[in-house]
Order: structure tokens, then sequence, then C-alpha cells
């Protein structure tokens, strides 16, 4: 299974979403043609909503990639953010400081560079959002070194929860794959029974948990 959902069903929700503006339309085709893993496009729209209507201020991001989410971000809060993205392979840094000079982001957005588990330490202040979508066999890890700096009321977003189905069926999982299932697992186990997070899992892309931080 490479998809959570049912062809059909994405290619409908697909059909009923708004062309993207010029500049995100030029990074999805780049990331297409590069292979590189962006949000989906559901998914993008859903964290467009969930940034109307929370309005961060401050969002921290593990997994930059060419930048395509933290523009994404800063544009559908009318550059009224400050985020911070962190990323560790070279190329994908030297294509999202390009896009960020390109689309005027260089303001809002700062590029932390090396690995999260180390850069992640670094980061200082207080956040009112949280969005992580990198390395799948590490968010345990990851949410370790950023639980306290997200905000009561705060919302963490985590992507690709479901991983192809991996994570929900055993019967879609893939030999070399089993460690990082294990690990999803136990991160979705951890995040919905944590009594100060309030977790929805959706089976929409690749699987977004969202949890808000109670206390
Ligand atoms: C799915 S892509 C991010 C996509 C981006 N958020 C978007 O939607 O436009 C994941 C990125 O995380 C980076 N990454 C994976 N593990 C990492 C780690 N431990 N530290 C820093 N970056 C990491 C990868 O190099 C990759 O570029």
């Amino acid at each position: 299974m490479s998809n959570i959902v049912d062809e059909l069903v994405q290619d409908y929700i697909r059909s009923t979403l708004k062309e993207s503006k010029t500049f995100l339309r030029e990074l999805e085709e780049y990331a297409d043609k590069n292979l590189v893993p962006i949000v989906h496009k559901e998914v993008a729209q859903l964290l467009k909503v969930l940034l109307k209507i929370h309005k961060p201020k401050k969002i921290l991001e593990v997994g930059c990639a060419i930048g395509y989410s933290s523009m994404l971000f800063a544009d559908t809060l009318d550059k009224n953010c400050e985020i911070i993205t962190v990323e560790r392979n070279e190329k994908m840094i030297e294509k999202a400081k390009e896009n960020l000079k390109k689309y005027g982001f260089e303001d809002n957005i700062k590029i932390l560079e090396g690995d999260a588990e180390e850069k992640l330490k670094e980061v200082e202040g207080s956040f009112d959002m949280i969005f992580l979508d990198a390395a799948k066999g590490q968010y345990k890890l990851f949410y370790d070194l950023v639980i306290d700096k997200l905000k009561t009321g705060g919302l963490l977003v985590s992507d690709n929860i479901l991983y192809k189905g991996m994570v929900a069926s055993d019967k879609y999982v893939i030999r070399r794959k089993k460690t990082i299932v294990k690990r999803m697992r136990s991160y979705l186990d951890y995040i919905s029974n944590c009594d100060y997070l309030d977790t929805s899992l959706i089976s929409i892309g690749d699987g977004v948990a969202l949890s808000y931080k109670k206390y």
C-alpha cells in the first residue's frame, strides 16, 4: 500500500482545492520533478485552515527540505510570523536558501543547519506551533526536544504518521521499515495517551496527528 486513502477519494478531495499561488506551484513542480517529499496538497490545505484559526506568531519546523511548507505557512499568515526550520541535508539547505531569497521570505524564516537532534537543543524561546516533518523513526526524540518549547494552548502537528499504511496494519509493513513503524506506533501511543495533550489522528495525505497542548 503506497497511499492510505482510496485514490478516487484523494483525487476528489484534490479536485476541490483551489490552485496554488504561482510561487507555490513553481515549488510543487520542482519537488515533483526532483522527488523532494513535500506536504501532500490536502494536508497543506488543512494546515492553511489551522493557521488561519490558530494564528501562530512563532512556528518551529523540523524538516525544511526546499522550504515549501515554511513558505506556505508564512504566506498564509501574511508574513505576520517568525519561523525557525531545521534541515540537515546540504543540497536541500542550499535550495531552501535560494527559494527564501527568490520569493522574499528571508526576514520571516530562519534555517538552522544541521541534525535536529543537535540543533533543537540550541533553539530558545517558546512557540505557538510545532511541525514535525523529518525522519519518521525519530519523532519521539524530536518530541522530547521540543515539547517544552510549545506554549500551553499550542499546536503540535506531526506529518506522515501512518507511513503508507504500515503504521496501521502489519499487512502493509515492509521488512526494512519495521523499526520505523514500531517507533512511530510507540510515538502515536504516547501522544494519544499523554495527559497534557489532546490528539487526533487524521487519515489524509500520509496521515497527520494534531495535538493540542492543554497545560
Ligand atoms: C518530508 S521532508 C520536509 C518537507 C517540508 N516540511 C515540506 O513540506 O516542504 C523531510 C526533510 O527532513 C530532513 N531531515 C530528516 N531527518 C532530519 C534530522 N534528523 N535533522 C534535520 N533534518 C532532517 C530531510 O533531509 C528532508 O529534507
